[in-house]
């Protein structure tokens, strides 16, 4: 079911939203050679606590885990692109380190995540993250009333093929608004003018990931959890939780 929202829960999204933002920028900010991931994860919870908000990863535990989810954040380095686990791996320079971050406040979650280089960052991964950026707000150009999910979803996948990148429809956008994970599901790849209509009061996570190496192929460690290339080459990954409105789409995990 689609719960559609009235502009004032849209606005109390936006409070929640704004906090996924400051944890992620706090994130950006610590994320150093030699920090390591645990010490970011803190970080990330420290702005959710002193925001009084909530962690809807924390525990979290979809079908597809074995354990639940044992942070805040979900930090993912170089090969690995989703779900990967706050560990005690220091970053070293130039490694490709995606955030993702949620955050439930008054009851209503904001869901976002952001990639970047640490230290000197290679040509190639700068393309990379930058291309996934891209791939977000062509995604979210889409997202306007009367459009479908698979506008925004071959927005998506169009930027990815016009790249050379590896794309996979598994893990896509989805719903967000009381909970973390709604209906509907926003696959990474699709056709225009198919699928559910979107409509004034809809929020919905948009967020693709890409794989530098052109295939599609994953796999999922021993811990259940971290997603990475099977052919070992880089992904990046970018996310905002969005609301359709009457003036359009509207960004609601910003400062
Ligand atoms: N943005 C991620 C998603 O929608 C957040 C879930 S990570 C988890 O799948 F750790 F909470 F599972
Ligand atoms: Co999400």
């Amino acid at each position: 079911m689609v719960e559609l929202k009235t502009p004032g829960e849209i606005d109390a999204m936006a409070a929640a939203g704004r906090v996924v933002a400051r944890a992620l920028e706090a994130v950006r900010a610590e994320a150093a050679v030699g920090v390591r991931l645990r010490d970011l994860d803190a970080v990330a919870r420290a702005v959710l606590r002193d925001a009084g908000a909530t962690s809807p990863f924390l525990n979290y535990q979809p079908r597809f885990a074995p354990t639940p989810y044992p942070g805040v954040v979900c930090l993912s380095v170089n090969d690995a692109v989703l779900h990967g686990i706050p560990t005690g791996y220091r970053l070293r320079d130039g490694d490709l380190l995606s955030v993702d971050c949620g955050a439930t406040l008054d009851g209503w979650t904001g869901d976002s995540a952001i990639s970047f280089c640490v230290g000197s960052g290679t040509e190639d991964d700068e393309r990379l993250i930058e291309r996934t950026e891209h791939a977000l707000h062509a995604g979210i150009a889409e997202a306007r009333d009367g459009a479908r999910i698979g506008d925004v979803s071959a927005a998506i996948g169009a930027v990815a093929r016009d790249a050379g990148y590896g794309l996979h429809t598994d893990f896509g956008g989805h719903g967000v608004g009381r909970t973390m994970h709604e209906d509907p599901h926003i696959p990474n790849d699709g056709r225009p003018g198919r699928g559910l209509r979107l409509q004034i009061g809809m929020t919905i996570a948009i967020e693709p990931w890409f794989l530098a190496g052109g295939q599609d192929a994953y796999r999922v460690d021993d811990d259940g959890w971290t997603l990475r290339s099977a052919d070992g080459s880089r992904g990046a990954h970018a996310e905002h939780t969005i609301a359709v409105t009457a003036e359009g789409p509207r960004v609601l995990t910003t400062l």
